[in-house]
């Protein structure tokens, strides 16, 4: 099991604002390191095996393979364009409703191939479910109906759905904040509570992982600080992979790091490590110049 008492002493998640870009490598190396054999208690992951991802004849992502195991949050960062957010669409099939785009590869959950044909894309995304850079509740919707919207949508049943609202709000750090307000439109929300809204829709259909794409560029450090809790709670039952351009946000909230470039060709993975090692002692030179941020 995971030793809660250690995981819930982060000394630096409290001031996010005053961490310098020199101290990342203390801010990896301050986390507590999971045991590999943590996760094993929550399934087996995500394996994402020679993803190759294609717009047209265009190649923007070549031969990427990451294990994201169960109970860990995977940190993707890389300079703009090297294909974040292409690869992570392709481990849950979005990639594919791109006009155009292609993708050749593996991802298995649970040891089947997300791939295999005849499979259900609409349980797939049930399964591996997506929180995207801009919150997009249903505005005009009220937030407890966001909270069920994934719930109706695939017409799941639940015995008792006001129970599995508050618990997702709650999860999500969201419950205290709308607890006396869950009638009232998800529209009416902030940015950062809209993005918290949008983290418990996710939940509440109990997907094994969970994809996050910049949830929190376009929030405050208070938001994020909120966020960034939540991510910790989320990765104690699931697996977490999120792309940020915040190097500290990666020190703080991931247990591994995986770090992308594209060299004037398609986007490639050039190191993937514990995140402690990626900011303590990257093997790469390339990995090393961006995150003391030589370039990028
Ligand atoms: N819909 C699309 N059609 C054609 N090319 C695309 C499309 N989306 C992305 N690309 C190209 O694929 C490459 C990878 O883009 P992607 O959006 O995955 O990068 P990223 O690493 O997420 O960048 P950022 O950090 O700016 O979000 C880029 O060269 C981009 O121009
Ligand atoms: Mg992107």
């Amino acid at each position: 099991m995971i030793d809660k008492s250690v995981r819930e002493e982060r000394p630096v998640m409290s001031e996010p604002q005053k961490i310098q870009p020199s101290s990342l490598a203390d801010v990896a190396a301050s986390k507590f390191e999971k045991q590999d054999n943590v996760s094993a208690a929550y399934g087996s992951g995500l394996d994402a095996r020679n993803i190759y991802a294609w717009f047209g004849k265009y190649l923007a992502v070549s031969d990427m393979s990451i294990y994201f195991a169960a109970g860990t949050v995977t940190a993707l960062i890389g300079p703009s364009g090297c294909g974040k957010s292409t690869f992570i669409r392709t481990l849950n099939r979005m990639h594919e409703f791109i006009p155009g785009a292609a993708m050749s590869g593996e991802v298995f959950l649970h040891g089947k191939d997300i791939y295999t044909s005849g499979i259900d894309v609409t349980k797939i995304r049930l399964k591996i479910g997506m929180v995207f850079q801009k919150p997009n509740p249903f505005p005009s919707m009220s937030i407890g109906e966001n909270v069920l919207a994934g719930i109706k949508l695939a017409q799941l049943k639940v015995p008792n759905k006001n129970e599995l609202m508050q618990d997702c709000l709650e999860r999500a750090g969201l419950w205290s904040e709308v607890k006396d307000r869950l009638n009232q439109p998800g529209g009416s929300l902030s940015g950062g509570q809209q993005q918290r809204l949008c983290i418990a829709r996710s939940l509440a259909v109990n997907p094994d992982v969970l994809l996050m794409d910049e949830p929190c560029s376009a929030l405050d450090p208070g938001s994020t600080l909120k966020i960034e809790e939540t991510i910790g709670e989320l990765a104690k039952t699931m697996a977490v992979i999120i792309v940020t351009h915040n190097m500290q946000q990666a020190a703080r909230v991931s247990d591994y790091t995986a770090f992308l470039l594209s060299e004037g060709g398609p986007g490639k993975l050039i190191e993937f490590a514990p995140t402690r090692e990626i900011f303590g002692r990257p093997k790469d030179i390339r990995t090393e110049n961006y995150v003391t941020g030589r370039f990028g």
